[in-house]
């Protein structure tokens, strides 16, 4: 089953055709990066107009790419939430489109099922349950997949996603944005244990439950004492630390939940799964536990159509289509 894949939540257009799920035929992204970057962060408007005046071409492209005609497509997926709504509406309204002209079902995907999904392309071997950590710039939660369109959320952020508290630390040391390649970068030349920074504690009954922006203020605070002192910043070891402070509360809670539930598989998914401190962690943390590790490679750990494509496909196999009134969500459950 051949599926035309459509990712606009953010600030990445994507367009991708991916067979029964987890062959890609072609996975195009046009990031708008450097058109908010002069910002400091997405404005959302300017992510619409962008994914608006790109995504037909990309459409285009996809189909030249993969050498497929409009007629071999069986169905069209794309992420119906959550995200900007602006962005999320352009995807939705061009996936309408597309499914109504060609012909064929359309398929409303989570774009934190399709962050998951991600790691059906990278491993094909690789089928419910499993544990996954999904850690991106607008969310960060543990999950129990328990099948591939049955998935219950264990414990997630109370504040600030992960990718969020890279993104301001990043601001302050002046990184640019998306800070968190650049911490992560800067991080390698850092010690560790330069500065001393919290390790979320979060009270209460879920103990899978995380928080970011008590960390993300404390960096904050130590960037602006060291300005307002006229000391000097150790900046990579303050990337590196923060590096190591997140690591360390992501790594944690995510093997006592395995420990605890009896998992012998985990995953991890999302942007931030892209941090090295962070995949260097898990994979010693998991050799020791004789848990099975699956990160996605770098090109899917970041927004991307193809994993919409992988997911779409077990959504469809569940049944999960829409009408032509489907809507688009800044917010929505997994
Ligand atoms: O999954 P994603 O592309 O978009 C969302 O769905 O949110 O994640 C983007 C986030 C940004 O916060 C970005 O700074 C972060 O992922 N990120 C990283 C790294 N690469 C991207 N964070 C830490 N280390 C990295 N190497």
């Amino acid at each position: 089953m051949l599926i035309l894949a459509i990712e606009s939540s953010c600030d990445e257009t994507a367009v991708a055709l991916v067979e029964d799920g987890r062959r890609v035929l072609t996975d195009q992204i046009f990031s708008q990066a450097d058109l908010h970057a002069v910002y400091g962060g997405v404005v959302p408007e300017i992510a619409a107009r962008s994914h608006l005046e790109v995504i037909s071409l990309l459409a285009d492209r996809a189909l030249d790419a993969a050498g497929v005609g409009r007629g071999d497509i069986d169905a069209v997926a794309c992420t119906y939430a959550p995200g900007l709504i602006g962005a999320v509406l352009v995807g939705v309204n061009f996936a309408k489109s597309a499914a109504l002209a060609l012909g064929v079902p359309l398929i409303p995907v989570h774009h934190i099922r399709g962050h998951i999904a991600a790691n059906y392309l990278a491993y094909p071997d690789l089928t419910p349950p499993f544990l996954c950590l999904a850690i991106s710039g607008g969310n960060t939660m543990l999950v129990d997949v328990r099948d591939y369109t049955d998935l219950r959320v264990l414990g997630r952020t109370r504040d600030d996603a992960a990718g969020e508290c890279f993104d301001k630390s990043a601001r302050v040391l002046g990184l640019g944005y998306p800070g968190g390649k650049p911490i992560d970068d800067l991080a390698k030349q850092g010690d560790d244990t330069r500065y001393e920074l919290p390790r979320p504690y979060v009270s209460g009954e879920n103990p899978y439950d995380m928080s970011f922006s008590g960390l993300k203020t404390a960096v904050i605070n130590i960037a602006h004492h060291a300005e307002q002192m006229s000391q000097a910043l150790d900046k990579p070891g303050l990337a590196a630390s923060l590096c190591r402070a997140v690591s360390e509360s992501l790594v944690g809670r995510t093997m006592a939940a395995a420990q605890e539930l009896g998992y012998d598989k985990l995953a991890v998914a999302g942007g931030v799964a892209a941090n090295s401190r962070i995949r260097a962690d898990f994979e010693a943390a998991c050799r020791k536990a004789g848990v099975a590790l699956y990160v996605p490679p770098l090109r899917l750990c970041g927004d991307n159509a193809a994993m919409i494509g992988a997911q779409g496909y077990y959504e469809f196999l569940a049944g999960h289509t829409a009408d032509s009134s489907l809507n688009a969500y800044a917010t929505m459950e997994l």
